[in-house]
């Protein structure tokens, strides 16, 4: 979704690295308690190094809902992030993200428009009760509230088990019928509850789906510009798995050729991949798991491990330098950052900063009440579960 930052003034975009640092130190401790910075584990370094909670996207959203005290929060993240935390904090706290570009492409793959076009269709042809409304923590404030009402939940990349199988009524061995029992309907009855309608990742509903048990003939992809996502009624009914045709461009890239790349050139070597990588790469890799999951993997290895990493190469970078007893390297050698993560930079987070100094509150993000109060019920479910 295109939203407009403004360019910065000068006395930002012209300042030297040297005096952006030294404003930003001086801006937050006068700040004090006042003000809590959360850094996503893909920012760059120059920003990151001010957070006060680093995180995966899981991880800052607990931390966030933990936040009682802090007046503002200052998000550098990406902009579901920000939504998230605003729905997550009180209503005296202000969430704040230091550039209005900062989205994400995957996120704005799917629009409330164009779920509740296809949850309608899908109604025509199936129970819809019996459709569990999934949506990853990477999606817009509206996705998270059309969930909440449809007795659905967020997930994230750390939680995404848990939540499926949840959603399956699936016990701790993936079969079927033993955790949650479904919300009553408005007749009172128990929903049986066997499909779900995951969105926006394609990918992480269907390496979840495969670590559940479940095959390709249980999946199904809805592509959203075609009617009933381009699938025959029978496929809707057969289905288990609804995955939105969406996916991470960043995390798409890499292919199984990296992996059988490494492996020639070190054939002891461990490869560690994030779930929004196609179902292939994970099938070959050694590990995959959430961000927070990468970093504990890799601190665990034994020392003069090499490890090739499938993530943001921001993440990737900073790993291979906190560990200089193992070789960190990204799993695709031709390097590409989440461009949206990149742009929160020190001079957006100077300008934020002396902005609240001043008294004025630049870049809030503020999802509506209304939208919030639904959205709240699908995050809370999340951390109910998780
Ligand atoms: P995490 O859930 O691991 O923080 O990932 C978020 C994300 O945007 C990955 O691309
Ligand atoms: Fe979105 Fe991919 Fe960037 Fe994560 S890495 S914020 S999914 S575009």
């Amino acid at each position: 979704m295109f939203r407009l930052q403004p360019p910065l003034p000068d006395d930002y975009s012209r300042a030297t690295a040297d005096d952006l640092h030294r404003r930003v130190v001086s801006a937050r401790s006068r700040l004090g308690r006042r003000l809590v910075i959360l850094g996503h584990h893909y920012q760059r370094e120059e920003v990151i190094q001010f957070a006060d909670k680093r995180g995966d996207s899981f991880g800052l959203s607990r931390f966030a809902a933990e936040q009682r005290e802090a007046e503002f929060v200052v998000f550098c993240g990406v902009h579901f992030m920000a939504e998230s935390a605003d729905i997550l904090t009180g209503p005296h706290q202000q969430v704040i993200l230091p550039d209005l570009n900062a989205g994400c492409s995957m996120a704005d793959m799917a629009d409330l428009d164009g779920v509740e076009q296809i949850w309608d269709e899908l109604a025509e042809v199936t129970d819809i009760e019996g459709i569990v409304p999934i949506t990853y923590m990477n999606s817009a404030a509206a996705l998270k509230a059309f969930v909440g009402r449809n007795s659905g939940s967020v997930c994230t990349s750390a939680n995404a088990r848990p939540v499926l199988r949840w959603a399956l009524g699936l016990d701790a061995n993936g079969k079927a019928g033993a955790s949650a029992p479904a919300p009553r309907a408005a007749s009172g009855r128990r929903r049986v509850r066997d499909k779900v309608l995951f969105f926006p990742d394609q990918h992480l509903g269907r390496n979840t789906g495969f670590q559940l048990g479940y095959d390709a003939a249980d999946m199904q992809v809805v592509d959203p510009r075609r009617r009933l996502g381009g699938l025959q009624d029978a496929e809707v009914k057969e289905a288990t798995l609804l995955l939105w045709k969406g996916h991470c461009s960043v995390h798409q890239r890499f292919q199984t050729s990296h992996v059988e790349a490494f492996r020639s050139e070190h054939p002891g070597g461990i490869v560690i991949v994030h779930p929004e990588c196609s179902h292939e790469v994970v099938e070959i890799a050694d590990e995959v798991g959430s961000t927070d999951y990468i970093i504990d993997a890799i601190a665990a290895a034994p020392a003069g491990s090499v490890i090739a990493v499938g993530t943001e190469i921001h993440l990737v970078e900073r790993l291979a330098r906190e560990h200089p007893d193992k070789t960190v390297v990204s799993l695709d050698p031709i390097v590409c950052p989440c461009s949206t993560m990149f742009r929160i930079d020190l001079p957006h987070l100077a300008w934020v900063l002396e902005g609240l100094l001043e008294g004025e509150v630049r870049n809030r993000i503020v999802v509506d009440e209304g939208t919030a109060a639904d959205a709240r019920v699908a995050l809370e479910r999340m951390l109910a579960i998780a």
